[in-house]
């Protein structure tokens, strides 16, 4: 039996379309995830939705988190959500980072200036890095390794216990035919993470650091991923928006616990 609980985190990005069905979907989820004692299930709603829906469970088996937050703690930042917003709103983690904001133009420094006040909040954050494709001469651990250091230039190593980092493969996410990163390397990758991270902090802190996939996880592959993996979670996007398959996946990684 694993030490530590998995965590498996729902990104449901800018979905659902309305309140009502958002209540919904987590109505769904909730009447299992509330019953999976090995697991840490967290659900990241769009932040209009995160008060309401946090307040529609109380216990610790279920927790929220938001999808981005700002740096700054107030002021004229118009449009944007600082991390102690979203810590007032019932989260306890946020995801930073998400290769779909890195598109948007999201930079490395700008990550890492949220990381940090993500983790001075006491957010719990999921760092999602990712290689937008494989080249054969192995640059694209170049580029992951670039990715953590300047995400957490700001970070000290007490921040390391608060630190989940999703690998998140770009080609992977939202892939149509559900091609993920194979579970060796996945396995690889999660190695790579804590050196890169030992290198930075030490070993004794940095093998502490928990590591998730994510990239079209669903039910069928999320076993493979998990074991062959060797990953401390999943993190899921599309699968997470059918309260019937994130349901599935939840169960599945519940029960590898007990193996
Ligand atoms: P996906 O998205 O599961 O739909 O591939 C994963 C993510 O973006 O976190």
């Amino acid at each position: 039996m694993k030490k530590d609980k998995s965590i498996v985190v729902a990104n449901w990005k800018m979905n659902p379309q309305s309140f009502k069905e958002a209540k919904i979907l987590f109505s769904g989820i909730k009447s299992v995830a509330s019953k999976l004692v090995n697991i840490q299930t967290v659900i990241c709603p769009p932040s209009v939705y995160l008060n309401e829906i946090s307040k529609m469970y109380s216990g610790h088996r279920i927790a929220f988190g938001g999808q981005d937050c700002f740096w700054e703690e107030k002021g004229s930042f118009t449009g944007e959500v600082s991390s102690g917003m979203l810590k007032s709103s019932g989260a306890n983690y946020v995801i930073l980072g998400h290769s779909e904001r890195r598109a948007l133009g999201e930079t490395d420094e700008q990550i890492s200036k949220k990381v940090r006040s993500a983790l001075d909040n006491k957010l719990k954050v999921v760092l999602c890095i990712g290689e937008k494709e494989r080249d054969e001469d192995g640059n694209y651990l170049d580029f992951l390794k670039n990715e953590i250091e300047a995400s957490l230039s700001l970070v000290s190593k007490n921040g390391l216990s608060n630190l989940i980092i999703a690998y998140e493969p770009i080609w992977a996410v939202g892939n149509k035919s559900y091609e993920t990163a194979t579970p060796n390397d996945i396995h690889e990758i999660t190695i790579f993470i804590k050196k890169v991270l030992s290198d930075i902090y030490g070993r004794k802190d940095a093998v502490s650091v928990k590591v998730v996939y994510g990239g079209s996880a669903n039910y069928e592959n999320v076993y493979e991923i998990m074991v062959g993996g060797n990953v401390d979670g999943i993190l899921v996007g599309r699968e997470s928006l059918n309260a019937e398959s994130f349901n599935k996946i939840i169960s599945v990684v519940n029960n590898i616990n007990f193996e």
